[in-house]
């Protein structure tokens, strides 16, 4: 069975009183479950924060991007080993607002990849399409591309360990869900395409899906067949409903 993955990504939000009270309820309301994995991606400056409230509890943590580079004169950027340095497991490498409001092109993405795989971290690579885009009809042709620019760079055999998020960028913080069969539709496509490659790893591979997902959707998107969790934006602040998503990860 594939490993299930739901991931917060807490964006710039947080404070050290608001994350600590965040991290306090998610320690006492998730616990260990066979199959299911949990992480929150925050802010750099509560790595230290998050790193030692975690450290013992079924929570794994990580980053929301970082440079592509190992180190040097890159003011203002975040290498993979220093993420390491703070018990970061994950990290999220070609987020669509890093993507649509920093530039990130398709290359850069890739490269971030490889930097993050270099320093031992697993990207959660994110893909995804546009309203306008998904509207010409151009999902597939969008989805493949940011795809194929990591597989071109990494190989396929990189995907071992990595995860990708299908996000429609049309569903992020929009409260606009994809429908279940609508996001299982391009994660079969994804699967497929990686499939082509290699199918052993194609059927081992992690797809989670983002946008808008709620404890009152997740169970109807987790129970698709090639959904395997998912990654949280707005509902990742608020224990409840990241607790209640994370149990129906564990409960299909
Ligand atoms: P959302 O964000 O759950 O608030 O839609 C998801 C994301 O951007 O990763």
């Amino acid at each position: 069975m594939r490993s299930r993955l739901v991931a917060g990504n807490w964006k710039m939000h947080g404070s050290l009183a608001a994350n600590r009270r965040l991290l306090e309820a998610l320690k006492a309301g998730l616990h260990a479950s066979a199959g299911v994995q949990y992480t929150v991606c925050v802010p750099y400056p509560y790595l230290a924060q998050v790193e030692a409230a975690l450290a013992g509890a079924s929570i794994a943590w990580g980053a929301q991007n970082l440079s592509e580079h190992a180190q040097g004169a890159y003011t203002g950027e975040v290498s993979g080993a220093m993420l390491r340095d703070f018990g970061c497991r994950h990290v999220l490498v070609g987020h669509s607002e890093r993507r649509a409001l920093y530039g990130e092109t398709d290359k850069r993405v890739a490269g971030k990849f490889q930097a993050a795989q270099g320093a031992g971290l697993i990207p959660i690579l994110c893909v995804g399409e546009t309203l306008q885009e998904r509207d010409s009809g151009v999902t597939e042709i969008v989805v493949g591309r940011q795809l194929a620019a990591v597989l071109d760079s990494s190989g396929v055999g990189a995907l071992v360990n990595a995860v990708i998020a299908y996000e429609p960028v049309w569903a992020i913080g929009t409260g606009r869900t994809a429908t279940p069969q609508q996001a299982q539709a391009v994660h079969a496509f994804i699967r497929g395409v990686v499939g082509r490659q290699d199918a052993k790893l194609a059927a081992g591979l992690s797809i989670v899906y983002g946008g808008s997902v709620k404890g009152a959707n997740a169970k109807e998107l987790f129970t698709m067949s090639d959904i395997d969790g998912g990654l949280i934006g707005g509902a990742a602040l608020v224990a409840e409903e990241f607790i209640a998503i994370c149990a129906a990860a564990g409960q299909v």
